[in-house]
């Protein structure tokens, strides 16, 4: 009997770590900072000061991304609320710090739970966004 509680004890020991393994890789889906590649950092926006491709930008974003970073680039949108991790707030310098090229690349590629959005837009539309994203830098 003894034996077979050593038995038992071990055999869930052994499945508490399993589960806690895999509930690793599913719920935090991404651990980490998201950076953006050096090479794609340094492709610079041929859009940039373009104030009509910035105006496209607005329309998209307000169609797109406001449901998660809401209207105002903070992150706060209705669809962002129970996001992990939570939709970037445009607004702080971790953000606006990067270069045009981070982002476009982060619009493009994408990663959980944001989508990828280099079928979706083509490459003026997510420029665009670029742009815009610049409107919500605190002066
Ligand atoms: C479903 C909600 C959702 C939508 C819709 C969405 N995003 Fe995001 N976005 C996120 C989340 C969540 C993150 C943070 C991802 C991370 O840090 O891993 C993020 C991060 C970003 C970042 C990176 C900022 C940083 O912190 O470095 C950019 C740029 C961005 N989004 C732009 C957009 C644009 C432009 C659109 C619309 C075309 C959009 N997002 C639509 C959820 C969303």
């Amino acid at each position: 009997m003894k034996y077979l509680n050593l038995k038992f004890g071990i055999t869930l020991t052994v499945l508490l770590m399993l589960m806690l393994g895999t509930g690793k890789s599913v719920f935090s889906q991404q651990a980490g900072k998201w950076v953006a590649p050096e090479d794609a950092s340094k492709v610079t926006n041929p859009y940039a000061g373009d104030e009509q491709v910035t105006k496209d930008g607005e329309t998209l974003f307000v169609q797109l991304c406001l449901v998660c970073h809401g209207k105002k680039g903070k992150g706060d949108g209705i669809g962002g609320m129970s996001l992990n991790p939570r939709p970037s707030n445009f607004t702080k310098s971790a953000v606006q710090d990067q270069s045009d090229g981070a982002l476009y690349w982060k619009i493009t590629t994408g990663r959980p739970p944001m989508a990828a959005y280099e079928t979706v837009l083509n490459d003026e539309q997510r420029w665009s966004l670029v742009n815009y994203i610049r409107k919500f830098k605190k002066d």
